[in-house]
């Protein structure tokens, strides 16, 4: 798959790794920055990955901040994006199988390199399973289409 990936100045040393990992379990990987430990607001980060998804440019993004929270709060909020923040490796297989979320989140100050490989490793080896899950998924969208119409939600 092609994968984008991106984080912030507390999570470029966890990015870099995880860049690493992708590929070598056979993905293309784009690298959305940041570069270095220079301080990096993650909004913009979040927001070009998401785009990019939208855009069909990408499958999936995989973000890093200190705490996954800030990534996934952004990526939110790009239309027709499902962001989920895993910190375990069932939480990331159910991020895909039920939720069938497009980015997934990680906090480099939450869990280490090793588990988030795991964790990486478990996100990318599913795929959506439809089915009943298809039903609640197709409710959030609507939701949120019927926000982007209207500016409301019944
Ligand atoms: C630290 O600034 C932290 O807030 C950031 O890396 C991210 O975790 C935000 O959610």
């Amino acid at each position: 798959m092609k994968i984008g990936i991106g984080a912030d100045h507390n999570a470029f040393q966890m990015k870099e790794e995880i860049k690493s990992y992708i590929t070598s379990l056979g993905h293309e990987v784009v690298d959305y920055g940041c570069y270095s430990e220079d301080e990096v607001d993650y909004p913009g980060v979040a927001f070009k990955v998401a785009t990019d998804i939208t855009a069909n440019q990408l499958e999936r993004g995989i973000l890093f901040c200190g705490t996954g929270i800030g990534m996934s709060i952004a990526a939110n909020k790009v239309p027709g994006i499902r962001s989920a923040q895993c910190h375990d490796v069932y939480s990331a297989e159910r991020a895909q199988l039920s939720n069938n979320a497009q980015i997934m989140t990680i906090g480099a100050r939450v869990i280490g390199v090793e588990l988030s490989k795991k964790v990486v490793s478990a996100y990318l080896s599913v795929t959506f399973q439809g089915g009943n899950s298809a039903r609640k998924i197709d409710q959030i969208m609507d939701q949120e289409k019927e926000y982007l119409l209207n500016g409301s939600c019944s």
